[in-house]
């Protein structure tokens, strides 16, 4: 046993295995441990490095101690376990002394002792409660039909998880690409273990004194989403598939005709000329891009789906190309492996290679000529009929050779960084997007994800909030599930509370499979079709605020569907399956999700205090509330103190709005911070200064509302805003020191329902807010300030 320093930590050996401890800032550490004398890391996900930092080492008998501002870790030396102590010495983490770190055969494990009362948050795209005790899960990408509820694995493996006890939060990221299990506690009552299959033990620990720090720190690690375009964030629908062309440019016209705000319209599979991905198929799309351009003038975009699997035919270009420059995934004897896909026997563009991604990159000049805005990167685990992928199989990653063991948990990550690079290669000047189904580690710069194949029930719409909010935890902030549900049948009120949910998620997606009903906003009936359009209008008219909340997340890392658990971490009512699928929608809104045929239901309100939204109902945080939820009015509270961007009503993201920003302040005991962001919401420009950012701070007990100056070379769309005073008396306003009068209105958030023939049993009275004050400032391009009097 010997050990050394270095820059930031120390090496060593133990009786078995080499290790290394390197501080990459104060609240976050990695350990390598390898039976190995060359450690083998992921190249894929990680993308900065140390910082020099002050820390101290000390030596104490049979311990090594590492000390960070944030962070004391003892080294046992023999055996060689490792403690994670806070600086006042409470412990956060600790490896079982027993086994710490080891080896059964290649399988390289790390066990943890359970701390009291432990939880365990995150995961990524996980199944099955917000708190994971209990329970073990596998990382191993899968294509996963119409999964059950509790299913594992799914698409995309994040194998970084949250634990949570006596009031200390700390987070671990074990960054080996083999397929690897999670094990918090199930089938035993002394560790939680994770392991791989093979390669090294190398994690990294955070801790910090909040979760969204822990979270924040992860993604400065693997990096943070950038900008989606502004279109991404309207209604996109979706089906498997619309075809003929006709097709396509009805429902555009059917969105704009029935008045639903939509922005984007996919290809699924049937686009392309035997599902050969740069296709499209003569006769259903004879023209596509005369198609595309004429959706587009009705302000839609396109998306469509990219398989990686390329149908092995001699004379299909893209194969002849893949075959000659040596692009795709082999066998150990040089032979193209072939796996069955929709076209039949395929072969797999190895994207763990460079020349493969920038290859496929240059073939998507395809789909930029007919004028296709965004793609959507499918069966990317990658997916193939058998769903059993032989494991010898050669990938490159990047110039190391190895096996499916290896790579597969990191492909479909990988097809969508090349199909990113592909739209800034035919693109530039505007932003990517790419939707993506698979993904590891490191995903949320490349992609949006979505969660596959779900299926249109209950309990699936709640699954998937869920699995939205636990990727969220785990980095990936721009996600969603289909609206609907993928496979089956919703029904009517179903389809109608799932679109009212989804208002509140990060994508907003409706899709639906082969051979199933209709399935857009309009196809349920009447009463569907008006909630539909209502919650899809305040989706729209939430724009800034939705834009803004992206914006924080591009530098915080933090989701935009974000679990109470990352706000209210210690509060164990968080966690009953009762509420453990409420979250914080911008940071804001409470969103309490409930089944459509419920029409009360009990919601858990967290400290601080909440108005129902649509009545503007005052509650004490910390208690549970029961609230009515028919079908057109899903619980949603607003924070008290916080403010509430909305904008007028658009058919679409690109339309202009009338140039008033309506801010909503709720009175409340904390003075609140909204960072007001803007930018051209389609280039890249924003990047080089071209955005408008601006504080706008309401404070009740001054009774201030205060504009700071504009940051940034953009123009404001909004010249006006007009401010609507919730909770508060408001006889005057103090404005550029002369007193004005408030005006009065009734506000609604929601549209009143037709009276429909019959009426609907137990129909539910229109929630309006009576009488409330608002003052218009014209001219809102300096800094300002005003006061209720
Ligand atoms: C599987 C995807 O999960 C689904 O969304 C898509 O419609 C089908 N593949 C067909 O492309």
């Amino acid at each position: 046993m010997s050990w050394y320093e270095k820059p930031n930590g120390i090496y060593g050996n133990t009786a078995s295995a080499n290790f290394e401890i390197t501080l990459y800032k104060e609240d976050t550490v990695r350990i390598q441990v390898s039976r190995e004398s060359k450690y083998s890391p992921n190249p894929y996900s990680v993308i900065s490095g140390p910082v020099q930092i002050q820390f101290n080492t000390l030596v104490e008998s049979e311990k090594i101690w590492i000390k960070t501002s944030h962070i004391h870790i003892s080294v046992n030396l023999s055996p060689f376990f490792l403690t994670f102590l806070t600086p006042s010495g409470e412990i956060i983490n600790q490896d079982d002394p027993a086994f710490a770190v080891s080896w059964l055969g290649t399988e390289v494990s790390n066990y943890k002792k359970v701390q009291p009362k432990e939880r365990f948050i995150g995961l990524g795209e996980k199944t099955g409660h917000l708190d994971r005790s209990g329970r073990a899960f596998t990382n191993w990408n899968t294509d996963y039909f119409a999964y059950g509820i509790g299913d594992d694995p799914l698409y995309m493996s994040i194998p970084f998880y949250i634990g949570v006890h006596s009031g200390l939060a700390y987070g671990i990221f074990f960054d080996n690409t083999h397929k690897s299990v999670f094990n918090f506690g199930a089938s035993n009552n002394r560790f939680i273990y994770y392991s791989a299959d093979d390669g090294d033990m190398d994690y990294y620990f955070f801790h910090n004194d909040s979760v969204s720090k822990i979270i924040s720190s992860y993604t400065e690690l693997t990096g943070k989403m950038e900008m989606p375009p502004l279109w991404s964030l309207g209604f996109q629908q979706c089906r498997y598939s619309y075809y003929p062309d006709s097709e396509v440019l009805t429902l555009a016209k059917t969105f704009r005709d029935k008045d639903m705000p939509a922005d984007v319209i996919y290809l699924d599979i049937h686009h392309m000329e035997k599902y050969k991905v740069f296709t499209f198929d003569g006769e259903k799309f004879p023209d596509p891009k005369s198609m595309i351009k004429s959706i587009k003038e009705k302000g839609f975009k396109v998306v469509v789906i990219m398989d990686p699997g390329i149908k092995t035919d001699k004379g299909y270009l893209p194969f002849d190309e893949g075959k000659q420059k040596d692009l795709f995934v082999k066998y150990p004897d040089n032979e193209i492996y072939e796996g069955q896909v929709w076209p039949g026997w395929c072969a797999f563009p190895d994207f763990t290679k460079p020349d493969t991604r920038q290859w496929w990159a240059e073939k998507m000049a395809f789909y930029e000529e007919a004028g296709v805005d965004g793609y959507w990167t499918d069966m990317n685990e990658p997916a193939s009929w058998g769903q059993f992928t032989p494991n010898l199989i050669n990938f490159s990653y990047e110039g190391e050779n190895v096996s499916h063991r290896k790579a597969r948990n990191i492909y479909g990550f990988q097809m969508a960084r090349s199909a990113k690079e592909g739209c800034e290669l035919q693109r530039p000047e505007e932003r990517p997007f790419v939707l993506t189904r698979s993904g590891f580690s490191g995903i949320q710069r490349y992609a949006a994800a979505w969660t596959g194949d779900n299926v249109a029930s209950e309990e699936h719409m709640m699954a998937g909030i869920r699995l939205v909010n636990s990727l969220g935890l785990s980095g990936v902030a721009y996600s969603g599930y289909d609206v609907g549900g993928f496979a089956g049948e919703a029904t009517k009120s179903l389809f109608a509370r799932w679109m009212s949910i989804a208002t509140f998620s990060p994508l907003y997606r409706a899709h639906s499979m082969i051979n199933s009903s209709d399935a857009e906003p309009w196809a349920f009936g009447e009463e569907v079709e008006e909630i539909s359009r209502n919650y899809m209008k305040l989706r729209y008219r939430m724009l800034p605020t939705i834009y803004s909340s992206f914006y924080k997340s591009t530098k915080t890392g933090l989701p935009i569907a974000q679990s109470l658990a990352v706000g209210y971490s210690h509060d164990k009512y968080i966690y009953e399956s009762a509420y453990e699928n409420q979250y914080l929608f911008c940071d804001n809104l409470l969103i309490a999700p409930v089944e459509s045929h419920k029409e009360i239901t009990k919601v858990y309100l967290p400290a601080g205090e909440w108005y129902y939204l649509f009545d503007n109902q005052k509650y004490k945080g910390k208690q549970i509330v029961y609230q009515d939820c028919p079908l057109n009015y899903l619980p949603v509270y607003i924070k008290a103190g916080s403010i509430l961007a909305l904008q007028s009503d658009v058919s679409y993201t690109g339309q202009s709005h009338n140039g008033i920003l309506d801010l909503h302040i709720y009175a409340g005991k904390e003075a609140s911070t909204y960072i007001h962001y803007e930018d051209d919401g389609i280039s890249p420009d924003y990047k080089k200064g071209k955005f408008l950012k601006r504080e706008i701070i309401w404070n009740t007990e001054l009774k201030t509302l205060t504009f700071s100056k504009t940051e940034g070379d953009f123009q404001s769309k909004f010249q006006q805003v007009k401010v609507y005073f919730h909770g508060i008396k408001t006889e005057s306003v103090l404005y550029n020191g002369k007193l004005k009068t408030p005006e009065k209105e009734d506000f609604a958030f929601l549209g009143m329902l037709t009276d429909f023939d019959p009426l609907p049993e137990n129909r539910f009275p229109y929630l309006e807010i009576k009488n409330i004050s608002t003052f218009t400032i014209q001219n809102v391009a300096e800094a300002f300030e005003i006061t209720i009097q």
